[in-house]
């Protein structure tokens, strides 16, 4: 039977709540987070907090060119992880807490040190040479065409021995698989069988528009709108990603997971609504549970353009394609720092209210900012590979040791370990959970209060959504209004983006009751004919 609240599933009324594992919890004195750390931190997830699924990065054996997103095994564990014995046992913990499980698939590309791609490049003649992507070196020598690398550099590196070219659209260490080979499909849903056998909820599905690219390996033509500055964007990438192909692939996936029960799929998804709405894919061809939409990372923090964003997603939304929203992950730099800290709970109240489900990052339900890499410690390949726009496309930054205490280490790992894989914020002794707990109106109590809050409340679950036009034009552009409502339930969610009161004129919806502040100090009867809200705060008011 599958888990149905009011007939929505599990991963449309849930929390989704994603761990970077490196940074999470050390558990062997190494400085590096691993799945018993997790493990030991479920308490923290299901009670503390009250999140519903768990979405890891990858935890599979990789040398780690690109942490782990370079895998080297579909079906291990990183040693630095842990073992199998860890890994079950952190599922079977989850979910004897009713949490679910969400692993990170990465298929678009392999590790270097992949025994299919050790064997692929070990001659042209092999079996698996057309698992990977080769090209003969253009008439003139060089590389086959003009496709560059996100990270830096063209998408090609020779390989002497067999002298051809492999693809790789991140780093060398990263060749791509080839999916126009049945044999590749059918390994790779191989792979995604036996963590489903294991009972994994689902899978977050790494750059998954990539996986297929043009048969005929044309250039990419210049975007015309390029500014010069981040060397990727020079192109428009037409011909190595959302090939119409790709939707075949996405529904072979998305059929596997269906014959599973109550299993799901989210996918890496950085687009414009027209293409975004081509992966949740047709009745008869489904593809994705859930492309994930960045829409509120990328916008600019402005009341009226955010509301217009929402607007204009929730009209792009294809009949049964259910909403998502998501503030933060390990690629994008910390919510406090993009927005500002004293706009972080008006963001989070606004993730938690839209919509839809949403995904949080770690350490974002305590206000955690970018911490400040030296340059001997910077790691992440984009940044080591493109020193002079490092600190644009660094992720060090908003990868960094989760803060639980005061305690040397911050309880992130023992007192004693000397080095950690990252450095901590310098304010983890003030900024931690111990310390939020004790705060009654701490951010950690605020993303309590709004979590639990949320779960109890089917407006917000599965409520439909309306903003409202403000008055006059200076409230318009710095609040963002909108009613969430069931046959029996009206929500209001009035933030207001400014660092100024505001008053909002209301009248039309008479009297309210203050369910929750973002500054956790008011509540009881309002009247809406003139609501003020203080700078920065958010208020979720029924009706
Ligand atoms: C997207 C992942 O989120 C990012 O961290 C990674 O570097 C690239 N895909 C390559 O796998």
């Amino acid at each position: 039977m599958s888990e149905k609240t009011n007939n929505y599933l599990w991963w449309q009324t849930g929390v989704i709540y994603q761990i970077y594992p490196r940074s999470y919890q050390d558990s062997n004195g190494d400085g590096i987070g691993d799945l018993p750390g997790i493990t030991k931190r479920l308490d923290y997830l299901s009670d503390t907090l009250g999140v519903d699924a768990v979405w890891i990065s990858p935890i599979y054996p990789s040398p780690m060119h690109d942490f782990g997103y370079d895998v080297a095994d579909y079906t291990g564990i990183h040693p630095l992880f842990g073992t199998m014995a860890d890994f079950d046992r952190l599922l079977e913990e989850m979910h004897r807490r009713g949490l679910k499980l969400i692993l990170d698939l990465v298929p678009n590309h392999t590790s270097d040190e992949h025994p299919w791609f050790l064997e692929s490049r070990s001659s042209r003649e092999d079996p698996k040479r057309n698992w990977y992507i080769w090209r003969d070196p253009a008439p003139g020598g060089g590389e086959p065409n003009n496709w560059l690398s996100v990270f830096g550099g063209p998408a090609w590196t020779f390989d002497e021995k067999t002298g051809q070219y492999y693809l790789h659209q991140f780093v060398k260490q990263q060749p791509e698989l080839n999916y126009r080979n049945p044999e590749v499909v059918a390994a790779m849903l191989d792979a995604m069988r036996f963590w489903l056998e294991k009972g994994v909820d689902g899978f977050r599905v790494d750059v998954i528009g990539l996986m297929l690219k043009d048969p005929e390996f044309r250039d990419e033509p210049l975007d015309p709108a390029w500014n010069g500055f981040y060397p990727f964007a020079k192109l428009n990438h037409i011909y190595t990603s959302n090939l119409p192909e790709v939707h075949d692939l996405i529904h072979q996936m998305r059929l596997l997971l269906d014959s599973y029960e109550d299993r799901m799929m989210v996918g890496e998804t950085y687009l414009p609504n027209d293409m975004l709405m081509k992966y949740y894919g047709t009745p008869e061809k489904l593809e994705c549970h859930l492309p994930f939409n960045f829409q509120l990372i990328l916008a600019p923090w402005k009341a009226a353009t955010v509301r217009q964003m929402v607007d204009d997603y929730e009209a792009a939304l294809i009949p049964d394609a259910w909403p998502n929203w998501v503030l933060g992950n390990h690629d994008q730099h910390r919510l406090a720092t993009r927005i500002g800290a004293d706009q972080a709970r008006v963001a989070n109240m606004l993730l938690l209210t839209l919509r839809g489900t949403p995904t949080c990052y770690y350490g974002d339900e305590l206000g955690l900012e970018n911490v400040s890499i030296p340059p001997e410690k910077v790691q992440d390949p984009p940044a080591v590979n493109q020193p002079e726009i490092a600190h644009i496309v660094g992720r060090d930054p908003e990868r960094t040791p989760m803060q639980w205490d005061a305690s040397p280490n911050a309880g992130f790992a023992s007192p004693d370990v000397s080095d950690l894989w990252l450095p901590l914020a310098s304010n983890y002794e003030e900024v931690n959970v111990a310390s939020q707990l004790d705060e009654p109106r701490s951010m950690l109590n605020f993303y309590r209060k709004l979590l639990a809050y949320r779960k109890a409340t089917p407006a917000l679950l599965w409520g439909d959504y309306r903003s409202l036009d403000l008055q006059p034009a200076e409230v318009r552009e710095n609040c963002f209004v909108f009613e969430r409502g069931t046959a029996d339930q009206r929500l209001l969610v009035a933030l207001n983006f400014s660092g100024q009161e505001q008053t909002l004129s209301l009248s039309e919806l008479g009297k309210g009751r203050v369910a929750l502040s973002t500054m956790l100090d008011r509540q009881g009867e309002e009247d809406l004919a003139t609501l003020v809200l203080r700078a920065n705060e958010g208020c979720i008011i029924e009706l």
